[in-house]
């Protein structure tokens, strides 16, 4: 088998094969992953709190991301590997492209992935020109936490559910090659991905979507925190965690998770 590529994403997406992703942090998980058969291994920003045991994902440094990337990429052959833009590291295009510069190539992640609609639209235009595939990720922004408050669904209500719209085709406009969709509406995260040539993956985002993505350690149910509604453990009934992860990854493929109480509506 030879490594997943984008095009075999998009390909994927086309033929209606659902896209099993996962996040990992060190290189055990990630070959083990591979193993599973996951398509797309994330080293996302979560690792602040499962990993760094941080109340939120703001205080990641690129450092850390590299530093993580480098040893998920050491395990990794046959998965697509995203790395995630940590807080503030993006504010402008230029400071966007020196991290994604780092995260590529220190790091040696595939993609970038980092927060934001269409403010962020100029930015996503700036790296994709420039040779550096970009997934946008809009819905719950967890970077905002303190801009917040507290997380909730996003995207209720029609004029935040045009305005997410709008910010999925600008940043699809804009050469954005992936769109993460976290904590929507299933009707909207529909739409939204029937209206998009690229790759959605969803969390918390309902069925319709073109993959699915969750954080390792709340699919082996280590993770002590609180579990949000689209959280299955897969450890239970299982044997061990390749088979647990193997499970994952089936029931993405065969779309029995996201079953209706993971969903918001
Ligand atoms: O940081 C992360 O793990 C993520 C996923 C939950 C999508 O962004
Ligand atoms: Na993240």
């Amino acid at each position: 088998e030879r490594p997943v590529t984008l095009s075999d994403l998009t390909r994927m997406k086309q033929a209606g094969e659902k896209i099993a992703c996962l996040t990992a942090y060190d290189a055990s998980f990630a070959a083990l992953e591979d193993r599973a058969g996951v398509d797309v291994v994330l080293v996302g920003d979560t690792l602040g709190m499962v990993f760094q045991g941080a109340d939120s994902t703001v205080p990641v440094s690129v450092d850390d991301m590299v530093y993580h990337s480098r040893a998920v990429a050491a395990g990794l052959y046959r998965p697509f590997l995203i790395t995630d833009m940590p807080f503030l590291s993006y504010a402008t295009k230029h400071q966007a492209l020196d991290t994604a510069k780092r995260l590529m190539q220190e790091g040696r992640g595939q993609m970038v992935k980092f927060e934001g609609g269409e403010i962020q639209a100029e930015t996503v235009e700036h790296l994709s020109t420039r040779g550096v595939p970009v997934c946008g990720h809009i819905g719950l922004q967890p970077q905002l936490v303190h801009k917040l408050g507290s997380f909730s669904v996003q995207g209720r209500g029609d004029a935040a559910a045009q305005a997410m719209l709008r910010d999925a085709r600008l940043l699809e406009d804009a050469g954005a090659d992936l769109l993460l969709l976290e904590c929507v509406p299933s009707s909207l995260a529909a739409e939204i991905t029937a209206n998009a040539k690229i790759p959605v993956i969803g969390i918390g985002a309902g069925p319709d979507v073109d993959g699915q993505i969750l954080v390792i350690y709340d699919i082996l149910g280590i993770w002590p925190g609180r579990k949000p509604r689209f959280v299955r453990d897969y450890m239970q009934g299982a044997a061990d965690i390749e088979s647990a992860v193997r499970t994952y990854v089936d029931s993405v493929r065969d779309c029995s998770y996201p079953a209706p109480k993971h969903c918001f509506s």
